[in-house]
């Protein structure tokens, strides 16, 4: 399901309606959230600290899965990940600080580290809603042009584009770590919905590719077109190819 939006706000709406019909569905004992980081999901964190603010939105009882983390970075580190997410939304939402977890990019034995990591998200029941946005090169998480269709939470090398895309929030590209834990293409395919975010034109080749491409790790979000419940969510820059 491809929503074309006019701009960013609408599109915010759009996908904090679908975290409000999963927590609708879930109900008092909560929901499992797959949350992803960069700048795409903001909008939508920020509408739905809206909602819960004006609205009365309540995420109580729900449970937060971060996609990735820098390998590297302790979680209070300001560029790592969880501390993005808890800034950006979960410290503003009545969800349990401890209930927010991503994969610990300090852990001595990252690869056991990973393989906890898949046995979580499979003993919290599963995620129902994942949130994700897209890279440039069509990567979702950190899974880089040629992941395993199959892959599963492991540690991944950064591509020389992604660690440009991403220096934005470093002093330099120089600090950007070059390795990640990231849930893998299979863990990410298990969400039981799924919502993708994209704006600008820099997306609109990996959302061309990712809506009407071969399924190939070539364009590693092409893998969503085997899933039975996604809604694409750009604006007209973003769907300029399709
Ligand atoms: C990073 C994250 C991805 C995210 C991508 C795009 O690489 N690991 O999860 O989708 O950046 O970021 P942005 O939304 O800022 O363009």
């Amino acid at each position: 399901e491809i929503h074309i939006v006019e701009d960013g706000a609408t599109g915010a709406e759009v996908v904090a309606d679908q975290f409000a019909r999963t927590l609708r569905e879930a109900g008092p004992r909560g929901a499992v959230l797959g949350l992803a980081t960069g700048s795409s999901p903001v909008p939508a964190y920020t509408e739905l600290i809206r909602r819960h603010r004006e609205e009365g939105l309540s995420f109580a009882g729900s449970r937060a899965f971060l996609l990735d983390e820098y390998v590297g970075l302790p979680a209070g580190h300001p560029q790592s990940y969880h501390h993005f997410i808890r800034e950006n939304f979960t410290s503003h939402v009545d969800i349990d600080d401890a209930a927010v977890v991503s994969p610990d990019g300090t852990a001595a034995d990252p690869v056991a580290e990973a393989a906890s990591y898949d046995r979580r998200l499979v003993e919290a029941g599963g995620v129902d809603l994942q949130i994700l946005g897209i890279g440039s090169n069509g990567h979702i998480a950190f899974n880089e042009p040629g992941s395993s269709l199959a892959s599963r939470t492991r540690v991944v090398g950064l591509t020389r584009s992604t660690i440009e895309d991403n220096s934005r929030y470093f002093a330099s590209a120089a600090d950007v770590p070059v390795r990640a834990l990231s849930q893998g293409l299979g863990t990410i395919l298990e969400a039981r919905r799924i919502v993708l975010t994209a704006t600008g034109a820099q997306k609109a080749e990996a959302v061309a590719q990712l809506a009407e491409g071969a399924i190939s790790a070539r364009w590693p979000a092409t893998v969503l077109q085997l899933h039975p419940d996604v809604v694409v969510v750009v604006d007209e820059a973003a769907a300029s190819r399709l």
